[in-house]
């Protein structure tokens, strides 16, 4: 299952109800941890993933309550870090990706999906105005990439390719600007 949503208070609620018992999480932008809290005693292992110095203070507090969490602080569009998480896990339960929910819906998108195509999870939860517009404006007119889709949490079109052939695809953002 692949969600969607805007405000972060919803985003917070939802990702919780989404986190079963024994979860792996991992988690893209959790900023001071917040929507972290929330669910973190439940999972087996949440690893946050941030490359903000706020974030990296915020969860000094947070850490030593929880010997289920790991930071990894770095950019989620460098593959270096995708390798810091891969030490910790192959695999996750659940993927939430929050880059801030009025991020360019382009680099959201292609960080969950490559992240997505990784760790494979069963669910995505991802905060996104830019997407959640494209998703109800968009029609598919093509009956041929119509088909039933397992519903789990990543795109087959990514997830078949191995982790350095996606590395490749992250690759594309040095020549994007970040403002
Ligand atoms: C809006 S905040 C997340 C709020 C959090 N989900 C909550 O509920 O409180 C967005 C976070 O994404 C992080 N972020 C943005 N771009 C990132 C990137 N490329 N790599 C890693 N973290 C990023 C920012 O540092 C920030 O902490």
């Amino acid at each position: 299952m692949i969600s969607i949503l805007y405000d972060v208070n919803r985003y917070r609620k939802f990702l919780n109800e989404r986190v079963n018992d024994g979860n792996t999480v991992i988690e893209l932008g959790p900023h001071l941890g917040e929507s972290t809290k929330l669910y973190v005693e439940k999972t087996k292992l949440t690893v946050a993933v941030d490359k903000s110095s706020q974030s990296e203070k915020a969860f000094d507090k947070i850490l030593p309550e929880f010997k289920n969490l790991r930071l990894v602080k770095g950019d989620a569009r460098n593959f270096e870090t995708i390798k810091k998480v891969m030490n910790l896990t192959q695999r996750c339960d659940v993927l939430a990706v929050d880059m801030g929910g009025g991020r360019f819906s382009d680099t959201v998108f292609k960080v969950w999906a490559t992240w997505a195509g990784i760790f494979r999870p069963k669910h995505s939860v991802l905060r996104n105005r830019g997407l959640a517009e494209f998703i109800q404006r968009a029609e598919i007119h093509d009956e041929s990439v119509i088909k039933e889709f397992p519903d789990d949490g990543w795109l087959a079109e990514w997830g078949r390719k191995t982790p350095y052939a996606l590395e490749k695809q992250l690759k594309e953002f040095e020549f994007w600007v970040d403002l």
